[in-house]
């Protein structure tokens, strides 16, 4: 009988609970033992691994965060860290291992695959900067960015304010890309593009020349201090300007239907991956369109971002 353990890793995101689910189930389904471990990479250097059925995945489908439990691991790092992951996995005589996280974590996979157990992974991270996919975890985190920005929109109006919006997305502009096209914003920061402050005090201005009083600029984290923004505006505008940094928000939250889906997807073709003998890839794509990637190639890529959606923020927000 094949033997699978599942694990989640690095920052949680809405739909890891989905995969989980779609792995267990398709592999009992499949007449294979799948362990659970928990607290990811740590868990696993720790032996903290569970065999799970059908019942441990039971009414999961709908919850954020992850009933594995995650961290983000230093031992693993290291080699005496990922050689006792090794040995615990041998010790329950486990070969196959689907890690379910973002680059960090598919990085993990790929050094645990070099000593021998075959890794495939699943790409899950609110940031989408994973290469060839979509990730599990960004369209919920873009609808709960969508949904802040709708409440503040309200307020903004009605008060005649600008308002900054920091969002998450690590080195990735995408969360504040997609969030700020379909939020309606007036200026989107993303670290791709070199951010131009004179462009924004422009449109804030030629809005006072029209009439119009609010405004609404996406902050991608660390592009541009929020609080030197606020002032500068403030300076250059003398508009009323607010500040509203949405933070560990936007990781939680019952998952949307689109992650849902993409997480049973990737979770179900992980198992059939291994049920026919594919070793140490990663599942991409998104809808119907999924693909099968070499271990090696995600973690040596580098993901640029879909820049034409930043030409129709530019354009739409005239
Ligand atoms: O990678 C997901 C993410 O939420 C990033 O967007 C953010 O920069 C980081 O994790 C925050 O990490 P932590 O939860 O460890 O503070």
């Amino acid at each position: 009988m094949q033997k699978i353990a599942v694990l989640t890793s690095g920052g949680d995101a809405s739909g890891m609970n989905a995969a989980i689910r779609a792995v267990v189930r398709s592999a009992i389904y499949l007449k294979m033992q799948v362990y659970g471990v928990y607290q990811g990479f740590e868990g696993l250097i720790a032996g903290n691994l569970k065999e799970m059925t059908l019942g441990s995945v039971a009414d999961i489908i709908h919850r954020g965060g992850t009933i594995l439990q995650t961290s983000r691991s230093n031992l693993f790092m290291e080699e005496k860290g990922i050689e006792k992951a090794k040995k615990n996995l041998d010790e329950l005589g486990i070969e196959n291992l689907v890690v379910i996280g973002g680059n960090g974590s598919l990085k993990g996979g790929y050094e645990i695959s070099r000593l021998g157990i075959n890794v495939i992974g699943i790409p899950a991270t609110i940031d989408n900067d994973i290469v060839y996919t979509r990730s599990i975890g960004y369209d919920t985190a873009v609808n709960t960015v969508l949904n802040a920005i709708n409440h503040i929109r309200d307020t903004a109006t009605s008060h005649g304010r600008v308002f900054i919006i920091e969002v998450m997305g690590r080195d990735c502009g995408e969360i504040a890309l997609a969030a700020g096209v379909a939020g309606g914003a007036e200026s989107i920061l993303i670290p791709e593009i070199k951010t131009d402050l004179e462009q924004i005090i422009a449109k804030i201005k030629a809005g006072m020349n029209r009439g119009k009083l609010h405004s609404i600029i996406i902050v991608a984290e660390g592009v541009y201090p929020v609080m030197d923004l606020k002032n500068y505006i403030l300076e250059r505008t003398g508009q009323d300007t607010r500040i509203t940094i949405l933070g560990h928000i936007q990781r939680g939250g019952t998952p949307t239907a689109a992650d849902r889906i993409l997480a049973s997807q990737m979770g179900k073709m992980a198992v059939d991956c291994i049920a026919n003998g594919q070793k140490n890839l990663m599942i991409a794509g998104w809808d119907e369109r999924l693909q099968t990637i070499p271990l090696g190639e995600v973690v040596n890529g580098s993901k640029t971002p879909e820049l034409g959606m930043f030409e129709l923020a530019r354009v739409l927000s005239i």
